[in-house]
């Protein structure tokens, strides 16, 4: 795994942005999966300027969802399918064939995961990740205890998820199980990029970086990869004693 340690939020999602635009230029026909959430904002807002400005070919990758909600329909503004339309798909104008979002209204759970399942094994694997992590150290919806095997399944949530994710919505959620993309098909990409900013993740970054490499803190399965990139900001970093490379 390789650890960058920007000094600021913007720095660190400028330093997100540009590794996903290598990949796109590299691969023009990648299978990106991308995360949802406070900390990944301003790397999609910067790269969707970027693409634009430098006017990159996106008609030929493949954007899929990480994960989403169970039973928060995609017009709620706090699902991860609102979310990834109104900062990425929208803006690049992305077609529906080239978009694959769990449905977390869908009655057929299973259909949905084997979906994801064959698009990414079609595929040949995601090409690039980009994942951000929870308070619980869980990557995705991978809740701590996920075996290291698992493809999409659908996800019993933490307490301290649901709680946390209450902030992405206007009014209080049900929430308590999500749909995610699974560890094993994460820790097999191409590139698996995690950010983490603030002050409020630095004990969580401390015990993946110090704690024990175990699936019961699924982000500490990171330093063992190869394909790994851990980007924080310093604030998110203050706890590490880990030298950046
Ligand atoms: C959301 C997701 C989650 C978040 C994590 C951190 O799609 O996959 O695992 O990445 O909970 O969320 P933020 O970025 O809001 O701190």
């Amino acid at each position: 795994m390789k650890l960058q340690i920007h000094d600021t939020y913007a720095a660190m999602s400028a330093a997100a942005a540009a590794l996903v635009m290598d990949t796109l230029r590299a691969k023009p026909t990648a299978l990106l999966c991308f995360a949802t959430g406070d900390t990944p904002r301003l790397t999609y807002e910067l790269l969707a300027a970027r693409i634009q400005e430098e006017k990159v070919d996106t008609s030929q990758c493949t954007l899929i969802g990480l994960d989403e909600w169970l039973g928060i329909p995609p017009e709620n503004e706090g699902s991860c399918d609102y979310f990834l339309h109104h900062y990425l798909i929208n803006p690049l104008g992305l077609k529906p064939r080239q978009v694959h979002l769990f449905d977390g209204l869908s009655d057929d759970l299973e259909n949905e995961c084997a979906m994801m399942n064959g698009l990414i094994s079609d595929k040949g694997g995601i090409d690039l990740a980009l994942v951000g992590v929870g308070m619980n150290g869980h990557i995705g919806f991978n809740e701590p205890g996920t075996p290291v095997d698992a493809a999409a399944h659908v996800s019993a949530l933490e307490p301290i998820t649901t709680q946390v994710g209450q902030k992405y919505f206007m009014g209080e959620q049900p929430l308590h199980s999500g749909l995610t993309v699974g560890l094993k098909q994460l820790l097999e990409a191409g590139q698996l990029i995690m950010i983490a900013n603030g002050e409020k993740k630095a004990p969580v970054l401390r015990q993946m970086m110090e704690g024990e490499i175990s699936n019961l803190f699924p982000a500490s399965l990171l330093r063992q990869q190869v394909n790994g990139f851990l980007l924080t900001d310093s604030a998110a970093a203050t706890m590490l004693t880990t030298q950046k490379e």
